[in-house]
């Protein structure tokens, strides 16, 4: 007897593949998403650019607003990894400006002198520079004037600074 093994109707097929894709999907994200955020703490973003990313002056310069920057994922991307010459922006990839390296806007320290950015606290790799900036685009950018639940959302319902943000609506 000769049995056909034929495959899942296709439908059934894709079902199945929506599935797995949606589950491995809240798997993925959800601690990406504390990652991006813990990295926005650690490696002092909220120093610079505050916990609701607004920015402002600081110890830093005048950091610009995440809230409202126009820049699309690359470009943040690189800012993150390669600051901005000539600005207290700083860069987080170890390599960067490095001897012969000029991964970062075809440049290195000695051919930027003194516009060469300072160098981050902490320094960064790829993955968590793509969950920084994941973060930033998920919870802050084009979000518009930071609110209650953001501030909940940063710091936890305990905060005294949300509660006065609560009062003050
Ligand atoms: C020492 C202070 C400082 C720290 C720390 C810092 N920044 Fe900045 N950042 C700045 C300043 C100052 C600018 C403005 C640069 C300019 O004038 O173009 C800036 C600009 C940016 C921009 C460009 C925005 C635009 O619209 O052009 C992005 C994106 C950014 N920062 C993200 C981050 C992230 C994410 C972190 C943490 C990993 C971080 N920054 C850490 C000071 C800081």
């Amino acid at each position: 007897m000769i049995v056909q093994r034929e495959g899942l109707p296709v439908r059934k097929r894709l079902i199945i593949s929506l599935c797995v894709f949606f589950v491995s999907l809240t798997i993925h994200a959800e601690p990406n998403a504390r990652l991006g955020k813990s990295i926005y703490k650690k490696a002092n973003c909220v120093g610079c650019h505050k916990w609701h990313g607004g920015g402002g002056g600081s110890y830093g310069g005048l950091a610009l607003s995440l809230r409202t920057t126009p820049l699309s994922r690359e470009a943040l991307i690189l800012v993150v990894r390669c600051g901005r010459p000539g600005t207290n922006m700083p860069y987080h990839m170890r390599q960067a400006y490095k001897g012969a390296n000029r991964e970062c806007y075809g440049s290195n320290s000695a051919s930027l002198g003194d516009a060469t950015p300072p160098r981050a606290r902490y320094f960064l790799r790829d993955r968590d520079i793509v969950a920084v900036v994941d973060y930033v685009r998920n919870n802050i950018q084009g979000r518009g004037a930071p609110n209650y639940g953001d501030c909940v959302a940063f710091w936890g319902e305990e905060a005294t600074r949300c509660k006065r943000m609560a009062q003050s609506k």
